[in-house]
C-alpha cells in the first residue's frame, strides 16, 4: 500500500548539503543578531528578595513556581513534577538553592546560595547542571540581589543577564 502510494506521489528530492548548509548559516546569523539585540537593548530585569522568591514555592495551587541557582530566577512551573507540592524535589524552590543543586543533596542545610568550600567537581557539575537543565528548559524571571547587588546594595557594575537565545526566539514566534 505505502509502496502504491510512494509511486503516485514520489518524495520531493531531498534538499542537497549546499542548500542545508545555506540554511544552517541562515539561522546561525539570525540567532546572533536576536542575542545581539537582547544585550542593546539590555531589557530592565526582575529583582527577587527573598521575601518575594519564597511566595513562589509551589504551595499556592494557580501560582508559577520559582527557583534560582546562581542568583538567577528561573519558572520552573513547567517542571511541577518535580518541584510541586508533595513533589520530589519542592524543598528546592521559592529560594535560591545553589548549593544543593551543586551537592546534589536536599539536606536543609545546602538549601542556601552558599558555595563556599565545594569542591571544583561539585562547581563543575553545577555549572553542567545550570546550562544543561535550568537554562534550557526554564525561562529566566529574574534575579537575586547577590547577583544584581553589591554587599553595600550598590548596583553591581559587572552584572550581565543570562543570554536564553532559544525562549526569545520563542517569544518572537
Ligand atoms: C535516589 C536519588 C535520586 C534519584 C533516583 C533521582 C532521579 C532523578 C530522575 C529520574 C530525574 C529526571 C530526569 C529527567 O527526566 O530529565 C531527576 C532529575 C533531577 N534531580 Fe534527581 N534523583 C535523585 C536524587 C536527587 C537529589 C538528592 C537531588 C538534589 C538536588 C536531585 C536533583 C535533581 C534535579 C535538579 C533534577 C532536574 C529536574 C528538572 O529537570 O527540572 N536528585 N532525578
Amino acid at each position: 500500500m505505502r509502496a502504491r502510494q510512494n509511486r503516485k506521489f514520489p518524495r520531493p528530492a531531498r534538499p542537497s548539503s549546499m542548500s542545508t548548509a545555506r540554511v544552517c548559516v541562515l539561522l546561525v546569523v539570525f540567532s546572533v543578531t536576536l542575542a545581539e539585540d537582547v544585550n542593546v537593548k539590555s531589557k530592565p530585569v526582575r529583582l527577587f528578595t527573598e521575601e518575594e522568591l519564597e511566595r513562589f514555592d509551589g504551595t499556592q495551587e494557580g501560582q508559577p513556581i520559582y527557583m534560582a541557582v546562581k542568583g538567577v530566577v528561573f519558572d520552573v512551573t513547567r517542571g511541577k513534577e518535580f518541584y510541586g507540592k508533595g513533589a520530589p524535589y519542592n524543598a528546592l524552590v521559592g529560594k535560591d538553592s545553589t548549593r544543593a543543586v551543586a551537592k546534589m543533596s536536599l539536606d536543609p542545610s545546602d538549601l542556601t546560595s552558599d558555595t563556599a568550600d565545594l569542591t571544583d567537581e561539585q562547581l563543575k557539575s553545577l555549572d553542567q547542571i545550570f546550562e544543561s537543565t535550568y537554562k534550557a528548559k526554564y525561562p529566566i524571571v529574574g534575579y537575586t540581589a547577590a547577583r544584581i547587588l553589591n554587599q553595600d546594595g550598590s548596583p553591581n557594575k559587572d552584572f550581565k543577564p543570562e543570554n536564553q537565545p532559544h525562549f526569545q526566539i520563542k517569544d518572537e514566534f
